[in-house]
């Protein structure tokens, strides 16, 4: 059964250490993903962008594959399934889908509306035991060959934000979606030590986990955060292991190549990336 995020990122922020949230594309990576927390008995959290929900055939679509997964595999370990920097459209449609987690990322509008829209998701989660992600600071990344800076929020804000009874929150303090640019300033370890001190056990989210050193991600779980997302490290991970599976030339005698064949090792290399992850967060055996 899906759960909120709730109880397992409290005991992740209790336990300094961090669960990790995994980007799902389809059948295989979802697969791949649960298989491994169940081996490493570690919490997980299968996040879902509006993109990668439109390209799985909706919200629904996705609840009933993961849902049937975590039966037909005996997944026992807590999984929450979260849309990940949803729209407030997206939040409500996931809501309705049956997810078990919802980020609302109303980063980009002026904080009063993203309080407003905050608060109103905030109620429908809390009657429903979803679990709520909120953001402030637009965390920065790619966006036509353009590396935007990561931006850092206000402490000021994140309190409001997270007084509004969000479950977790998402704060920008130097972070990127995708690969960090060679002349990255790094995480702001000031700003996040300020946002802990005005938010207290909220839970903090590190989003842009790929790329970020080990000892960055250490003293970030150090200073409150309590979730960190991953997804570009996972798409590198199966790119290789697919280009070398395809250059190996592996068809089958001219009649092409094996669905199934083709897409394991791609499988096998995000279990090894999710692995390495858990291992560094600290979550494994925290199920
Ligand atoms: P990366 O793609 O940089 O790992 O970031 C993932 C993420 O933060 C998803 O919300």
């Amino acid at each position: 059964m899906l759960v909120s995020a709730k109880e397992m990122l409290t005991k992740a922020k209790a336990g300094k250490y961090a669960v990790g949230q995994f980007n799902i594309n389809n059948l295989e990576w979802t697969k791949a993903i649960l298989q491994t927390a169940q081996e490493l008995q570690s919490p997980v959290i299968l996040g879902v962008s509006e993109g990668a929900g439109k390209y799985m055939c909706g919200y629904k679509t996705i609840v009933g594959m993961v849902e049937g997964m975590l039966e037909e595999l005996n997944i026992t370990v807590p999984v929450a399934l979260h849309l990940d920097h949803g729209s407030f459209e997206g939040a409500k449609a996931c809501i309705n889908a049956g997810f078990s987690s919802i980020m609302f990322d109303g980063s980009h509008y002026p904080i009063e509306e993203n309080i407003a829209k905050t608060t109103e998701l905030v109620n429908a989660c809390n009657v429903l035991g979803l679990s709520l992600e909120a953001e402030v600071g637009s965390i920065g990344g790619e966006e036509d060959g353009v590396v935007g800076a990561g931006e850092c929020a206000d402490p000021d804000e994140c309190k409001a934000v997270a007084d509004l009874g969000v479950t977790m929150l998402a704060a920008g303090i130097g972070n990127i979606h995708g690969k960090y640019p060679d002349n990255w300033a790094g995480l702001s370890f000031e700003t996040l030590d300020a946002i802990q001190a005005k938010t207290g056990d909220m839970p903090l989210v590190l989003h842009g986990g790929t790329g970020i050193p080990a000892d960055m991600i250490k003293k970030a779980i150090s200073l409150g955060v309590a979730k960190i997302n991953v997804n570009t490290e996972c798409q590198l991970a199966f790119q290789e292991a697919t280009r070398k599976y395809i250059e190996e030339g592996k068809d089958l005698e001219g009649k092409g190549f094996d669905p199934r064949k083709l897409l394991a090792p791609g499988a096998e290399a995000i279990k090894a990336t999710v692995k390495e992850k858990m291992e560094l967060f600290g979550s494994v055996g925290k199920a």
